[in-house]
């Protein structure tokens, strides 16, 4: 199987990519499946219903068979530029599983609580393990990452998490 590790953030000097490498590294030492990082970045995504659908995003979501989201926190929710990539596609995302990475001054939980309400409007049914990173103890100045080896355990859990159920998902798509 294929999975996205979808980065949220787009903001400039933005630290998502250090976060999102760092879940693909534990990934691939699993040796299997594929795990690839998906920028949002990339996609430079118009807001939805304001230009041309980005038929590139939609085959992207499409080809992947779950997903990891890399989900920042804003002013207590989670970022605009995220939560318009989710609306930017539709049945693309159905019957697939994903797993939630938070990060923020409180671990971004109340982003990741409110992306699994989105997700599951788009058919997609999140994993309970959630790996949240603090920025005054995960991070050196709050821009690099620098995760206690502690946290290996819980992304690990979420990945058992995300692949039993994506398999499942396989079978009713
Ligand atoms: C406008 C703004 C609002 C923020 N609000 C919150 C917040 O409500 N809760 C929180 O935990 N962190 C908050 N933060 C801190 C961000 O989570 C932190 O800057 C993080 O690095 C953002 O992710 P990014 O660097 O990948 O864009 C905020 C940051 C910005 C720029």
């Amino acid at each position: 199987m294929k999975f996205g590790i979808i980065l949220g953030s787009t903001r400039e000097g933005r630290v998502s990519p250090q976060v999102g490498e760092y879940i693909k590294e534990i990934a691939k030492q699993r040796n299997e499946h594929e795990f690839e990082i998906v920028d949002v970045k990339e996609f430079d995504l118009p807001f939805m219903g304001t230009g041309e659908p980005n038929l590139k995003w939609n085959e992207t979501i499409k080809n992947l068979d779950g997903y990891i989201f890399i989900t920042q926190e804003y002013n207590h929710g989670l970022s605009a530029s995220l939560k318009n990539a989710l609306d930017s596609a539709r049945e693309e995302w159905f019957n697939k599983a994903a797993g939630i990475v938070s990060y923020g001054s409180g671990g971004g939980i109340r982003a990741a609580e409110q992306l699994r309400v989105i997700l599951s409007e788009q058919k997609v049914a999140s994993v309970r393990t959630n790996p949240a990173f603090n920025l005054f103890t995960d991070f050196e100045n709050f821009t690099t990452f620098k995760p206690g080896d502690h946290m290996a355990a819980g992304v690990n859990d979420m990945l058992d998490e995300l692949i039993s159920w994506s398999e499942a998902f396989k079978t009713i798509r």
